[in-house]
């Protein structure tokens, strides 16, 4: 990704393998701000405090977590803690879990004085992955946009959901892939961006990004999105994920569900972009079976912004003492979901064809 002229990832290696550089989501849109991580705590604090979010991203960076702990201490004991450490940081997003698992069974089977070299090495394959990854997943999904806008007059209208932009992963993002993908065909493509209350990723990130990459797009209440289908402003919707269960319930960022009403209500299509490393086999019925992050009340009841003057400042919404409750993602139906868009092509979202995408996975 492009930002003011300058090549930029979200996380990026220190060539002296002592150090990841971040950027700090929280500073963002108002603030490009960096922060440099030196030790697996130092990853967990910034995977925990929404430092960096998206699931991809918390995937590759819990990946440089054990390989920063590697060299400090790669004994068994050490690194199972860390890994322990890091995957207690956030609690849904399953491309978590995934890296971890990867990192300790290539680890652990290795002698400890390798472990610190094959660990920044294998965190290094992980984030390349992914950026191939959301590539393939930009190839996959841009004849969806190159179809509609064959058949009509005027910008391809995409609504999104969160950020599941480049921000939310190494690189290119995954619902934003076909979107920037379009973008550089030469379709002529304007995305709705949905705010995404209460951490407003939309408003902050995803609007921000586009913003960066040339995208058209417009900032929307959350609210706005089923009467801008209901009045054929939206052409289709593409969200990102978090888990996605083996029946194709798609867990993603609290408000997915009630797009996805929306859109099948009003005939639009409802798409998933799904790097193969956010499914989780071990759950069939996502709605039962994954469980939701509760996040800090106080997401809900403030808001930070900035003022005329220039300052971010955060204010209180609600009146004194009324209490808030904020479960941070829910789980979109397999029926709801017209396919996911994975590294391997569009799949349907049922347990048949994920099955074969799960054999088909590392
Ligand atoms: O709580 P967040 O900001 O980490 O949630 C992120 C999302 O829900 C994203 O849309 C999802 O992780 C997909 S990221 C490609």
């Amino acid at each position: 990704m492009i930002v003011g002229g300058v090549p930029l990832r979200p996380l990026v290696a220190a060539p002296e393998r002592d150090a990841v550089v971040v950027i700090d989501q929280r500073a963002l849109p108002h603030r490009l701000r960096f922060e440099r991580l030196t030790s697996a705590q130092d990853v967990h604090t910034a995977i925990r405090d929404m430092w960096l979010r998206g699931a991809p991203l918390i995937g590759a960076a819990a990946a440089y977590g054990l390989a920063l702990q590697a060299r400090a201490d790669a004994s068994d004991a050490a690194m199972e803690a860390a890994a322990a450490q890091l995957l207690s940081a956030r609690p849904t997003a399953v491309n978590l879990a995934w890296a971890l698992q990867r990192m300790r069974r290539h680890l652990l089977a290795l002698p400890q004085e390798l472990r610190a070299r094959a660990a920044w090495d294998e965190a290094g394959a992980i984030a390349e992955e992914d950026v191939r990854v959301n590539a393939a997943i930009g190839r996959h999904g841009l004849p969806l946009l190159q179809a509609v806008a064959a058949r009509k007059v005027g910008p391809v209208n995409v609504l999104t959901h969160c950020n599941a932009g480049w921000l939310a992963t190494v690189d290119r993002g995954t619902a934003t892939a076909p979107i920037y993908q379009a973008h550089a065909a030469g379709v002529a493509v304007h995305v709705w961006v949905d705010e995404t209350r209460p951490r407003n990723q939309g408003a902050s990130l995803t609007a921000w990004e586009l913003g960066q990459a040339g995208v058209p797009h417009t900032v929307i209440a959350d609210n706005a999105g089923g009467h801008l289908m209901q009045h054929g402003q939206v052409d289709l919707a593409i969200v990102g994920c978090d888990r996605v269960s083996a029946h194709g319930d798609v867990c993603n960022k609290i408000g997915t569900y009630l797009k996805a009403l929306a859109a099948r209500d009003n005939g639009v299509p409802f798409y998933v972009a799904m790097p193969t490393s956010t499914l989780d086999q071990s759950v069939t019925d996502g709605v039962a079976g994954i469980a939701i992050e509760e996040r800090s009340a106080r997401e809900v009841t403030h808001v930070a912004g900035r003022t005329a003057a220039g300052e971010v400042v955060e204010v209180q919404l609600v009146p004194d003492g009324s209490p808030a409750a904020n479960p941070a993602f829910d789980v979109t139906p397999a029926r709801l979901v017209t396919a996911l868009i994975t590294e391997h092509g569009l799949i349907a979202a049922t347990p048949e064809a994920i099955a074969l995408l799960g054999a088909a996975a590392p």
